[in-house]
């Protein structure tokens, strides 16, 4: 049995095969259903996105013996025909390579001869920017005057070398290249046919390398099945393509923004040695770091992040540092284009050694702007608040070694009144009197033991009292309740 790459063995047979180009296909459906196939049409897009598939199946429709719903039957002689390539009334050109007027003069006495087996003739003309003026005008002249039941699809990749008055003769029909979850879709639809084992980073991967072009999606997928015999990895693809996956993007992105430089540069000189693409790696990341900074900034990131929960970890940076992160990153790629791209990168990833040190600007003074008047309760619980905070506003002002001594101080009549033993007021006597001289609303008091036998002390004691203006207040009862 030979063996059929995944691009031609998969290539969708009906409409509804189609995955993607959900506007061609509903055009073209229409058109057949109401009978209004128009005789020239026009397929301008990228490569790879099912231009010529699309074409085929539009032979197929037109010419099957059972069609239904726009849609060819695919069992009929002429849908099995056209699958196979053997039917005679599907004619299908490669510009590219046939360009001369010869071809095109050839195709204008085929287009003479009606159909011989189906109900329409049709030509693919691929790549149809490529026809030389020539040919282009020979083709015009067809083109002006269609013979009954034939039906032209110019193809074409490069939309705007198409001329004008070509252009104005065909039906335009725009194929865009496919979404990325759709190329994972038609990956996935492949696997499980062929039983193929796959991670999803894996195919994430792949769909990322094919960028819209499910040609491309296929081949990867075929090659990579074939290197991990029947098993496609994340690894695996990694090493087989060179190009990281998003999540070990993400993971280098995190060092940038823990300041691990060491990490990021080895990571950096292991990829180059393992001969990765630097500039596509450089690519993702700054890509990954615009999802992160949408997903951070945007309330609904979801329109146009697709999966937000993978940036979900850098919300806890700081906006000011993902954007440092990217103009730094960005200034890098510009830099890689003029000199050595990994020493620009490691320039780069040095520059983001003090992404650390960006303090978001409101954290650096918090203006509170409150728009609504405080009400009576608010305004007397401030009140009520500051008075109460004498105590702790010493506190907080007040050297480390008095809070002790404040601590056991007690309030009244605005004063703060701190009771202290003569030895713990020998002890801290200069800082009390400090703390007297910028708070006016300390005082102190000093107990006296009553039946001290050493007058020499007492009077000392009083001497400072003296110097402090201190009042003797009696000592509370411990067991006073109020
Ligand atoms: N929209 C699509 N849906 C499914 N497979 C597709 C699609 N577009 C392309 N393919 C795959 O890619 C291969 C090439 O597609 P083709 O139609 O020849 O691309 P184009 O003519 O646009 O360059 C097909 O054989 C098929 O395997
Ligand atoms: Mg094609
Ligand atoms: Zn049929």
């Amino acid at each position: 049995m030979t063996y059929v790459p995944f691009a031609r063995k998969y290539r969708p047979k009906f409409f509804r095969e189609v995955i993607g180009q959900e506007v061609p296909v509903r055009v073209l459906k229409n058109a057949i259903r109401n009978n209004r196939v128009s005789h020239a049409y026009l397929f301008a897009g990228p490569r790879g996105v099912g231009k010529t598939t699309i074409a085929r199946i539009l032979a197929k429709a037109l010419n099957c013996k059972n069609p239904s719903g726009g849609e060819p039957c695919g069992e009929c002689e002429n849908c099995r025909e056209i699958d196979k390539g053997i039917f005679p009334d599907l004619i299908e050109m490669d510009a590219a390579s046939n360009r001369g007027i010869d071809d095109v003069r050839t195709l204008k006495e085929a287009v003479n001869y009606k159909p011989i087996k189906g109900k329409y003739k049709v030509y693919i003309i691929d790549e149809a920017h490529m026809l030389t003026k020539e040919a282009f005008n020979a083709l015009l002249k067809t083109l002006e005057e269609p013979p009954p039941n034939t039906v032209f699809v110019l193809c074409t990749t490069e939309y705007d070398k198409i001329l004008p008055t070509i252009l104005s003769r065909c039906q335009r029909i725009i194929f865009s290249k496919v979404p990325k979850e759709k190329v994972i879709e038609y990956m996935k639809l492949i696997c499980e046919k062929e039983g193929i084992e796959y991670e999803e980073e894996a195919l994430n991967i792949l769909a990322q390398a094919s960028e819209g072009c499910m040609r491309d999606a296929a081949s990867l997928l075929d090659q990579a099945s074939v290197y991990g015999e029947g098993r496609v990895t994340k690894e695996a693809v990694e090493n087989f393509l060179g190009i990281l996956s998003a999540e070990t993007v993400r993971s280098f992105m995190k060092l940038l923004l823990d300041s691990q430089v060491d990490e990021a540069i080895n990571f950096l000189r292991e990829l180059s040695q393992k001969g990765y693409n630097l500039t596509k790696f450089w690519e993702m990341l700054e890509e990954e770091i615009r999802h992160a900074i949408l997903v951070k900034s945007l309330q609904k990131p979801e329109r146009i992040v697709e999966n937000p929960e993978d940036y979900e970890e850098f919300k806890n940076y700081p906006l000011e540092a993902l954007l440092y992160l990217e103009n730094v990153v960005n200034r890098g790629k510009v830099e890689s284009r003029t000199r050595e791209p990994l020493f620009a990168y490691e320039l780069a990833v040095i520059k983001t050694k003090i992404v650390k040190e960006i303090i978001p600007i409101s954290r650096l003074g918090k203006v509170e702007v409150k728009e609504e008047k405080p009400t009576k309760e608010e305004i007397k619980e401030k009140k009520e608040e500051k008075e109460e905070s004498l105590k702790d506003k010493l506190e907080r002002e007040a050297k480390p070694i008095l809070r002790e001594l404040i601590r056991n101080g007690f309030e009244e009549k605005g004063k703060l009144i701190i009771k202290l033993d003569e030895k713990t007021y020998e002890r801290f006597k200069k800082e009390l009197e400090e703390l007297k001289s910028r708070f006016p609303f300390v005082e102190y008091e000093v107990e006296v033991k009553k039946n001290s036998s050493r007058p020499e002390q007492d009077e000392a004691v009083l001497k400072v009292m003296e110097l402090f203006n201190a009042k003797i207040v009696r000592v509370r009862d411990k067991g006073k309740g109020d």
